[in-house]
């Protein structure tokens, strides 16, 4: 852990110098190295209640009231996990198995969630929020945004959302996750309910609309009904997109200028160059990937085409079981064709792109307090080393909370 070298008080109050850093991710290219991470080596930051007041040069740092010292470590911002399903209730470990086994993924498995979901009570959605925040917290996420779509009833939808916000502010409506078991026979009706009584319940509790655009979920035109009844009543669409085949989810996302397209797993040059000519972001999800045994997103591809990329973990009990960003960072070295730094600056710039905030996901003056301290001398490391616990320290709003 970082030495405190004089006693850190109330961090509202309080100003903190973190120096001795030995690279500091910024995310402002106009600083350090001059590339998209801004990286400065000997580094030092500010921190004045919640927010960055200073970052640079630690031979330049200004005098404060406290002072920890980084120990020639690395610095980051928080990762943002722009992207994550974490109220359900149950477990999915059978189903997990049976995939290892050769069984094939498809959306069908959500129905077993929302069985569980349904029959679970508040108390039980909350506590697990709780766990895989404080989990995700640990590997140094300190913005993460989640959905609802394991209730699919009025009722239970609007119950998970306001369980959501209890912990975030970027919460999304996913009442089109699939079409409820019991609109089997009659999915129009189910889009009338997501789209009328379902979204009155679900606005006042979410900024975002979501729909799972894909063959066995919602089709083109479903999900633009959808997502526009959202936007009409104050939501903004994210688009689960192009995850199992393709389809029309990245054209309709960027059509409706969606903060996000997310997954991209099967891409055609045609909806490559919508995104590139576009400011919806493309979220990866690569521990979708690795528990779905599927084909790997190409994030060469998007980035060398010039779109935005971000990184997430997606965490939900079906597809993609971590609430680890560094895990999903070594994933998108390996596998994905990004540079560490890329990986890097798309957990973090990436992800509050997706978000459309500039306030997190760097290190600069005016942003929150946020940032994580590893436990190696550089963010390479977080590839460099999977599966090694590195996050030593995490502040959240300027507060030490790990
Ligand atoms: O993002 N693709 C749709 N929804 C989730 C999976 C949900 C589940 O299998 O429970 C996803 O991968
Ligand atoms: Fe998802």
């Amino acid at each position: 852990n970082a030495t405190t070298v004089s006693p850190a008080h109330s961090a509202s109050t309080a100003s903190t110098l973190i120096t001795n850093i030995a690279a500091l991710v910024t995310n402002d290219p106009s600083l350090g190295d001059g590339t998209p991470l801004g990286l400065i080596q000997d580094a030092a930051v500010v921190i004045e209640g919640d927010r960055i007041a200073w970052t640079g040069d630690q031979s330049k740092a200004p005098a404060t009231d406290n002072r920890i010292d980084a120990g020639g470590r690395a610095v980051l911002p928080g990762f943002v996990d722009s992207h994550s399903h974490l109220v359900f209730a149950g477990d999915r470990t059978q189903e997990f198995n049976a995939r290892m086994s050769g069984r094939p993924y498809s959306a069908g498995g959500i129905r077993t969630t929302v069985a569980a979901t349904r029959a679970a009570t508040d108390e039980e959605l909350e506590a697990n929020v709780t766990r895989y925040l404080a989990e995700a917290l640990r590997q140094g996420t300190t913005t993460f945004e989640t959905k609802s779509g394991y209730g699919l009833t009025t009722h239970d939808e609007s119950r998970a959302l306001r369980v959501a916000a209890r912990h975030t502010d970027e919460v999304t409506y996913l009442g089109a996750h699939i079409v409820a078991p019991e609109f089997a026979e009659d999915p129009a009706a189910y889009v009338a309910l997501v789209t009328g009584e379902m979204l009155d319940a679900c606005a006042p509790h979410a900024r975002w609309i979501d729909v799972f655009c894909e063959k066995g979920a919602f089709d083109g035109d479903q999900a633009r009904a959808i997502l526009t009844a959202g936007k009409a009543r104050g939501l903004h669409p994210r688009i689960h997109a192009n995850q199992l085949s393709y389809g029309p989810g990245v054209r309709l996302a960027v059509e409706l200028d969606a903060a996000s397209a997310d997954h991209c797993t099967h891409l055609t040059d045609e909806d490559v160059d919508a995104l590139a000519n576009s400011r919806t972001v493309a979220t990866l999800l690569p521990g979708a990937e690795f528990s779905t045994r599927a084909e790997w997103p190409d994030a060469r591809r998007l980035l060398d085409a010039g779109v935005t990329v971000a990184l997430s973990t997606d965490c939900n009990p079906g597809s993609s079981f971590t609430s680890s960003v560094p895990f999903c960072i070594a994933l998108a070295v390996r596998d994905m064709g990004m540079t560490p730094d890329e990986a890097v600056w798309s957990a973090t710039a990436g992800g509050a792109a997706a978000l459309r905030r500039t306030d997190i996901g760097r290190v600069t003056p005016g942003a929150y307090a946020d940032l994580t301290l590893l436990d190696a001398p550089s963010h390479v490391h977080l590839a460099y080393r999977p599966g090694v616990p590195l996050v030593s320290g995490v502040w959240r709003r300027g507060e030490r909370v790990v």
